[in-house]
């Protein structure tokens, strides 16, 4: 019927694969040429969709201030519809972060959150050149941005063109060592952070690491104290800690931001995704004063910028889809069907062999398949369990991400699930049984 646009859209296609053509989306549905329907569980293929497809109030917005102003001369002017939006995001961000400045998705925030701890330092009189990072994380798809993400089946192609930054392993608690306690395994983690700190001196500019893993890992949150001990450290060197929220952010883990489940222990998040739910690529940064601060001493612009930064366009979406999520009450919704959804997929490790672990907050979970629950040995990474399983949900009209590297960052197979926040208990049912339904059939 159609094909496949997965991995380089148009230009390098999957062309041996067919995919149903898909027509328009309305809420948590999405619907096929050939009116089929089916759940969007995983928000369009992650975690995008927080206020659901076909919003015509977004749609409004969109047109009306398409109409009125879309982008503006930036070095001569400024714009209401800019300032209203960057002071209503950081309202929404935890307390200490006042400043935000927007550009076109998570890559470039991530990008920009590290060119931000890069002028911090230099206006401190010190120049730090490098990332720590986790493997098992992903940060985008730009050279910098796959050089600190640790997500080796992407970033494996471009190595000849990284200056390898520094990598640490994640916390993984469903991965730690059998009879290892949850503070063992964080001090564990924490001393690896510490060596490669030590190693590298003064040379550190700061920790990068998403407060719960998407797609590399399925979910993954940490131990209850890990974020706090990491702060700690990294604050005792001044190395910043920078959330990538890009997944997590604007309620998708039942809180406004996913650090806010760790007392709120980061120095700059770089948000995407969620933030305009897809209607128009949104992303941005926002960082604690004292960061900005030690910059604006300087009286030194931020060194960055580009043709989409801080657009009215965006701005008002952004501000039109941050509206919807609090008139809504969708951070509460994610907490709470989320944890009626988590519930009723626990079950399934009970009813499945190779359900191996039901994890994540909010409407953000994973599910991991392995193919012995005692040893929680995986299946063979060329035998693409989570693909498996994504297509016989897709059979069965659900819209799932199966992905891999969940076990030790190259075997493991896992389902991630970040449907729109509008998501009922209707919904999560039906989720549920369709996902029951297909393992059933495998
Ligand atoms: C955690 C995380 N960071 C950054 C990115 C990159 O965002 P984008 O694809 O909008 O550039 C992604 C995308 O999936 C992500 O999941």
């Amino acid at each position: 019927m159609s094909k496949s646009v997965i991995n380089s859209q148009l230009i390098c296609a999957d062309y041996k694969k067919e995919y149903p053509k898909i027509l328009y989306g309305k809420d948590v549905f999405l619907y096929d040429v050939n009116g089929k329907e089916y759940i969007d569980t995983c928000g369009c293929t992650a975690a995008v969709m927080s206020i659901g497809h076909g919003n015509e109030q977004i749609a409004n917005i969109l047109k009306e201030q398409a109409s009125k102003l879309a982008v503006y001369p930036t070095h001569l002017f400024y714009n209401d519809e800019l300032d209203n939006y960057l002071k209503a995001l950081c309202e929404f961000a935890p307390e200490g972060f006042n400043k935000a400045w927007t550009i076109s998705g998570g890559t470039e925030a991530v990008e920009n959150s590290v060119k931000l701890a890069y002028q911090y330092h230099r206006s401190k009189g010190q120049t730090r050149t490098k990332v720590i990072g986790r493997w098992g994380s992903y940060h985008g798809n730009s050279i910098l941005a796959l050089d600190i993400g640790g997500m080796k089946s992407r970033r494996g192609y471009y190595t000849d063109l990284m200056v390898d930054h520094i990598h640490v392993n994640a916390c993984h608690p469903y991965r730690k060592e059998e009879g290892m306690s949850d503070e063992q395994y964080e001090d564990m983690l924490i001393s690896e952070l510490q060596v490669e700190i030590e190693k590298n001196k003064d040379d550190i500019m700061c920790f990068i690491a998403e407060p719960f893993v998407g797609s590399a890992l399925g979910a993954v949150g940490p131990t209850k104290n890990y974020f706090e001990k990491v702060h700690k450290l990294c604050r005792s060197h001044d190395i910043l800690v920078i959330a990538d929220e890009v997944m997590t952010g604007f309620g998708r883990t039942g809180e406004n931001f996913g650090m806010n489940h760790f007392a709120n222990n980061a120095d700059i998040l770089a948000l995407a995704k969620g933030i305009s739910s897809g209607y128009l690529p949104l992303g941005a940064i926002t960082a604690r004063d004292f960061v900005l601060e030690a910059i604006e001493n300087t009286n030194l612009p931020f060194f960055s910028g580009q043709t989409y930064s801080c657009i009215p366009l965006a701005a008002k979406v952004g501000l039109g889809v941050l509206n919807y999520i609090k008139d809504n009450n969708l951070v509460q919704n994610s907490k709470t069907v989320g944890n009626f959804l988590k519930e009723k997929l626990a079950t399934l490790k009970e009813e499945f062999s190779f359900v191996g672990d039901v994890r994540g907050q909010g409407l953000f979970l994973g599910i991991e398949f392995v193919k012995n629950k005692e040893t929680k040995e995986s299946f063979n990474p060329a035998d693409k369990f989570a693909k498996i399983v994504e297509a016989k949900c897709l059979e069965n009209g659900l819209v799932t991400l199966g992905a891999g590297g969940s076990n030790n960052y190259t075997a493991g197979d896992h389902l991630l699930l970040a449907p729109p926040l509008t998501l009922t208990k209707d919904h999560a049912t039906r989720i549920y049984e369709g996902i029951r339904k297909s393992l059933g059939q495998i």
